[in-house]
């Protein structure tokens, strides 16, 4: 690993917010470059799986929704009434803006996945969230934040890094996720930013496949389950509230 410092939980919001501004631009090349294009089919699979959990979904929320893939994907699902792609980065948001437009079944807000004060106790069918659990500071706030909203027999659908298990294959993700992932943001943005190597170091203090499960159990979701992806480099959980 290289010399990178993770900001302090203190520091953290501010920290994320500003640099996801900064990098905005490149965000969406930089995840195409550093997984080969596969972020697209996991996005895929969290809009397969979200079919297949609630065949009546009305409503939707992505939460870091960022430049808006998850957003898309759902605006497109002729059966969703509404989707609200939230994100506290401005420049994020205005890349969601000009990819989705916001068209009569979606709206892009700005706010806060930890404090979701203006959606209603049980008001939501499914929420989905794409690489941003392990960006916010206080990831038990905001599961709890998910479940008060979510209706009754909703899901929540999470995206994120998971751990590696097997130890040689552990080796080389590692030292791709750390030393050369860095590098393709550099190459992107056109200089190098810190940013790129908060990405990958913030896994680090992100809860395994198996933790998460056992959390997301523990803050009273059911049927937990997860898909890895790629040996585990990528997770998606499913929870039902
Ligand atoms: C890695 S990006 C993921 C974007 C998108 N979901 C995707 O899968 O491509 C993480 C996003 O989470 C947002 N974010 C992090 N913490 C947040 C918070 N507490 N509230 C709202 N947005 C947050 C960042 O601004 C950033 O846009």
């Amino acid at each position: 690993m290289n010399q990178y410092q993770l900001p302090t939980p203190e520091k953290k919001p501010e920290y994320v917010k500003t640099n996801f501004d900064h990098i905005a631009k490149a965000y969406d090349r930089f995840n195409d470059w550093n997984s080969f294009f596969l972020h697209r089919k996991w996005k895929n699979w969290i809009i397969e799986k979200a079919k297949r959990e609630i065949p009546d979904i009305k409503i939707a929320l992505d939460l870091c929704c960022g430049t808006g893939d998850i957003t898309s994907r759902l605006s497109r699902m002729p059966e969703i009434l509404e989707v609200t792609g939230l994100d506290f980065s401005e420049n994020m948001l205005s890349f969601a803006k000009q990819k989705i437009g916001e068209g009569k079944n979606v709206k892009l807000v700005l706010g806060d996945a930890m404090n979701l004060a203006d959606f209603k106790n049980d008001s939501i069918d499914l929420i989905t969230m794409g690489f941003g659990l392990r960006n916010v500071s206080d990831l038990k706030k905001c599961l709890l934040e998910i479940k008060r909203v979510l209706r009754p027999g909703g899901v929540f659908i999470n995206l994120d890094v998971g751990r590696v298990r097997p130890f040689f294959l552990k080796w080389f993700a590692d030292f791709y996720f750390f030393q050369i992932v860095p590098i393709f943001g550099y190459l992107i943005y056109g200089k190098k930013h810190e940013m790129f190597d908060y990405l990958p170091h913030s896994s680090t203090t992100y809860p395994d496949q198996e933790t998460l499960q056992k959390i997301l159990f523990e803050i009273g979701f059911s049927e937990v389950h997860f898909q890895n992806f790629v040996f585990g480099n990528a997770v998606g959980h499913v929870a039902r509230k």
